[in-house]
């Protein structure tokens, strides 16, 4: 069933890439804004409209939706060539694009340092995608670095790069992580030299015209799209457990991916539905504890049967059950209000299990890197299906099996699931 809402949250419940994209192209229909909030170019969000498929990474995934407006908050790091390429995407399908003044831009010297940055810490890796999130963010609460705002004027950009001493700082980290030799061994496609203050200076004019075109105080016109009633939806990237706080610290990514990141950037604190995405197995990309993971044939199946290859970066994502104790640690961590479970076409004809607890765990305790690491999932098996779902149109269209795997986990997880999805197109999505 579609209920009705004004101010809607959609956050990645666990490690990412559970179908976000998907949830908000169709959510979208029914807002008045679509507002991306926090990450940046490490997202990928796939929307499938017929037998066309599209990967966004900055741009909200409402562009496809005619007649709305599509906001990139103060919270995300903008990549700006990424970003007017989605521009031009969004432009031809007849979106209204704001982009927030304070938003923190990822400057080709950041993927430079993401990618020197895992190079050195070899085996210690946090398996990044080498978009320079880290250092972007780094740089912003550092209280230093370029903002969209700066794109006004070359000689803004010239400043934001070398106040306080700022860019020698970046050059003396450049040559510490020997960042030539590094861009040699894993070429980023950069097209410049990161560390040369007066190209990065080109490099952002080159797409100040079009990015100017689109700026605005996205705080000032969010709030008072509330005030008026207007409806709101706000679009996560990662997911819970990706969370700097939330996550398995170090391992997870440098912004807020909770509806906290909405408050935080838009001062917005009440909301009438938070939606968890979830898939009906696990994946992780990148390194990291993963209780549930499946190094074994089945894994390599559900990465068959799920194509389960990175969006952004094309890496294999690891694959294992579903990990209901670090979904209900996530939902409460997020504020979940509601589930939605995708990819559950990817199981059928298979044996299933899920986690329902793990061995020995005190289930206070918060889901660290470290708990994470030791923990040891008690497995329950699930009665399978067969029967082909992906033409399913509405719940009673699902096998009883399917229905009562759902079931499962909104008992295990306390959290109602809303919504079920069977296949990667827009139109297959059941609202329960
Ligand atoms: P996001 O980052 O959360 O938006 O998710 P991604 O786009 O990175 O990854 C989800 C992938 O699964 C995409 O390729 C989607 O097209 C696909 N997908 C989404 N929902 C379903 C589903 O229900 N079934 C199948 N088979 N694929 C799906
Ligand atoms: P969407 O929005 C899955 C992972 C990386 C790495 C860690 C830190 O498509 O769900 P980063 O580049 O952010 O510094 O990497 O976070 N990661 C994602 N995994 N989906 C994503 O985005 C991710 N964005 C980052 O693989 O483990
Ligand atoms: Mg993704």
């Amino acid at each position: 069933m579609r209920r009705p809402w004004k101010k809607a949250v959609v956050t990645g419940a666990v490690f990412g890439d559970e179908g976000k994209g998907k949830v908000v192209d169709d959510l979208a229909e029914a807002a008045d804004f679509v507002i991306r909030y926090m990450g940046g170019g490490n997202a990928g969000h796939t929307v499938v409209i017929g037998d066309r498929s599209y990967a966004l990474h900055l741009l909200p995934s409402g562009i496809f939706r005619a007649g709305l407006t599509n906001v990139v908050g103060p919270g995300v790091a903008f990549e700006l060539k990424i970003g007017t390429h989605e521009i031009a995407l969004a432009k031809a399908h007849g979106s209204t694009i704001l982009l927030d003044m304070g938003a923190p831009v990822v400057l080709p010297i950041h993927r430079a340092l993401d990618l020197g940055r895992e190079l050195a810490a070899r085996s210690q890796a946090i398996g990044t995608t080498k978009q320079g999130i880290g250092p972007t963010y780094g740089d912003f609460w550092m209280r230093r670095g370029v903002r969209l705002g700066d794109l006004r004027s070359e000689s803004r950009v010239r400043e934001a790069l070398t106040r306080g001493g700022y860019w020698k700082e970046v050059l003396a980290l450049g040559h510490f992580l020997d960042l030539d030799d590094c861009l040699a061994a894993d070429s980023l496609s950069l097209g410049m030299d990161p560390m040369d203050l007066d190209a990065t200076v080109r490099w952002c004019m080159q797409h100040a015209d079009v990015v100017c075109g689109h700026l605005a105080d996205t705080r000032a016109i969010i709030q008072e799209a509330d005030h008026e009633g207007k409806r709101l939806l706000f679009e996560g990237a990662q997911g819970i457990l990706l969370d700097t706080f939330q996550g398995t610290w170090p391992y997870c990514t440098s912004s807020l991916c909770t509806p906290a990141g909405v408050s935080a950037t838009f001062g917005i604190y009440r909301f009438d539905r938070v939606i968890g995405i979830t898939k009906a197995y696990a994946t992780r990309v990148g390194s990291g504890p993963f209780p549930t993971e499946l190094d074994d044939e089945t894994g390599e199946q559900l990465r068959q049967r799920g194509h389960e290859f990175g969006t952004t970066t094309g890496r294999p994502r690891r694959c294992g059950w579903l990990d209901l104790p670090a979904l209900r640690y996530a939902c409460r961590m997020g504020g979940v209000t509601e589930l939605i479970i995708t990819k559950l076409d990817v199981l059928t004809g298979m044996n299933l299990f899920v986690a329902t607890s793990y061995e020995e765990n005190d289930t206070r305790s918060s889901l660290t890197a470290e708990v994470m690491a030791n923990a040891v999932p008690v497995y329950s098996a699930v009665p399978g299906w067969s029967q082909d779902i992906t033409t399913a149109k509405q719940w009673s269209d699902l096998p009883l099996a399917a229905r009562g795997f759902v079931g499962k986990i909104e008992r295990e997880t306390n959290v109602p699931v809303s919504g079920v999805s069977v296949g990667p197109e827009r139109s297959q999505l059941i609202w329960t």
